[in-house]
């Protein structure tokens, strides 16, 4: 009996021990719980609708912009909400939208990546008279000699930049003036024998010059002259990149100036300034707060790590190792194959600057779901809403305590989400949302309301992924 006891106390000393979930020291992975704030995100939903663009914004020159030096570029990073006024009358509405524009999104990238994949339905028209557009990210930059200013929506989803230029044939509308490519010293055609215009995967040839198009698998699509040009990044200037001066534009870029592709293609911005990493920090959606989108800065030290993985046949997307989701501290039984790139080159998790809710394969989000349920039986629930099917009533309450939901990656790292990246607002009077959705696609999509307030690199040449939760 004796050695009976002593073998259970070894195995359970050895399991202990074993265990992949060793944690780094200020994130306990296997706390049970974590505070929501519900009053502070409740209060955020009533800032998004009272527009108040931020005066530092209005300044104009490099003062506005974080140092640079030789060996590192960094630039703004603002949300939407905080550069462009929504249109909607409550914030109920907005989060229809927003969501709608988010299936949008993951429809398009999920039949790149899924010839399998059922696209999600909407639940209105997309295109309406509170169309918000899409992309809730934003950087500014500058296009020519002399630079003319311009947003650009950032996107992880694409490799081509590109902004709307004149003459317009069809421009949507947007904040800044149409760039004015007779108006800049440095705009030079690209000739179709040029590299740059054979990697298009939709390119033409014009007298010579290289004409592009990239659809977004969306309905929006920008095509134009493909050329080269001087990006002012911060206080840098950069000669020589490529990008899409387009003439002919349509979709759901409303304010913005264009687009910053941050794909892993050769087209890409990364990939054109030779970097070695790139990061992004990506401030609450709702916040006016401002953070940096950055080149070849240095690691920081508190990154939880993951691999970083390219599927040969789609090197746009960045994969990431996942592994594992715990729920209340306690990793769910979910196969690893599940997160896994299969011998098809179907499955994997792609990390998404685009994507608003983190999308998981069915089987997948029903055990996080039930876990989440499980733990928040005290909690008045509400009506579903949209993508979103486990919803509370939080409206009597100022605090609560949930579940705590961590993404496990190899090699026993752990990254625990704030309860505010994953039970979200819906409203205004206090119906939240537990923010994650399944997909009828073997592909997940790691979106941005799980990455918010968390610095996310892209460590290109050691082909590591690193989440900083204080680092932004
Ligand atoms: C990137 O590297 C290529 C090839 O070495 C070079 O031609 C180009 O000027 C470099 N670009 C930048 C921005 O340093």
């Amino acid at each position: 009996m004796g050695h009976f006891l002593f073998n259970f106390i070894l195995f359970i000393f050895l399991l202990s021990w074993t265990s992949p979930l060793a944690h780094s020291r200020n994130t306990p992975h296997n706390a049970k719980t974590t505070l929501l704030n519900v009053v502070s995100s409740i209060q955020k939903t009533y800032q998004v609708l009272n527009f108040n663009p931020n005066l530092k914004q209005q300044q104009k020159g490099s003062s506005v912009f974080s140092s640079s030096s030789s060996s590192h570029f960094s630039m703004q990073l603002h949300s939407r909400a905080s550069i462009h006024q929504p249109s909607h009358a409550d914030y109920k509405s907005l989060t229809l939208s927003r969501l709608d524009l988010d299936s949008v999104r993951v429809n398009s990238i999920l039949t790149q990546l899924d010839p399998n994949f059922n696209p999600e339905k909407l639940s209105g028209p997309i295109i309406s008279g509170t169309s918000q557009g899409s992309g809730e990210y934003f950087s500014r930059i500058g296009i020519g000699e002399p630079p003319s200013q311009a947003y650009v929506v950032l996107d992880t989803g694409s490799d081509i930049s590109w902004v709307q230029c004149a003459p317009c044939a069809d421009c949507y509308r947007q904040a800044d003036p149409i760039f004015e490519p007779a108006s800049s010293a440095s705009y030079t055609p690209i000739t179709c024998k040029a590299n740059q215009c054979k990697w298009l995967d939709q390119s033409q040839c014009h007298n010579g010059n290289c004409l592009y198009e990239v659809s977004y698998g969306d309905g929006s699509y920008t095509v134009g002259d493909f050329v080269t040009e001087t990006v002012t990044i911060g206080a840098t200037s950069v000669r020589n990149i490529a990008i899409g001066c387009g003439h002919n534009n349509e979709g759901l870029f409303v304010g913005a100036a264009g687009l910053l592709g941050l794909g892993g293609g050769p087209l890409s911005f990364p990939a054109q300034l030779n970097s070695t990493s790139f990061s992004y920090c990506l401030v609450d959606r709702d916040s006016d707060l401002v953070s940096t989108l950055e080149f070849d800065s240095p690691f920081s030290r508190d990154a939880v790590t993951a691999s970083l993985k390219r599927n040969p046949e789609m090197n746009t997307f960045y994969f990431v190792g996942l592994v594992g989701i715990s729920v209340g501290g306690v990793l769910l039984p979910i196969p690893e194959t599940s997160f896994m790139v299969d011998s098809t080159e179907s499955g994997g998790v792609i990390v998404d600057s685009g994507t608003a809710v983190t999308r998981l394969q069915s089987d997948v989000y029903s055990v996080v779901r039930d876990a989440f349920v499980r733990g928040t039986r005290d909690l008045p629930a509400a009506n579903d809403m949209s993508l979103f099917d486990t919803c509370y009533d939080l409206s009597s309450r100022s605090s609560v305590e949930v579940p705590t939901v961590a993404f496990h990656f190899g090699e026993g790292k752990v990254l625990v989400l704030p309860a505010k990246n994953y039970l979200v607002p819906v409203d205004s009077v206090g119906t939240f949302c537990f923010a994650f959705a399944p997909t009828t696609s073997s592909l997940s999509i790691i979106g941005n309301i799980q990455q918010q307030g968390t610095r996310v690199s892209f460590d290109l040449v050691n082909s590591v992924i690193g989440f900083s939760p204080n680092s932004c």
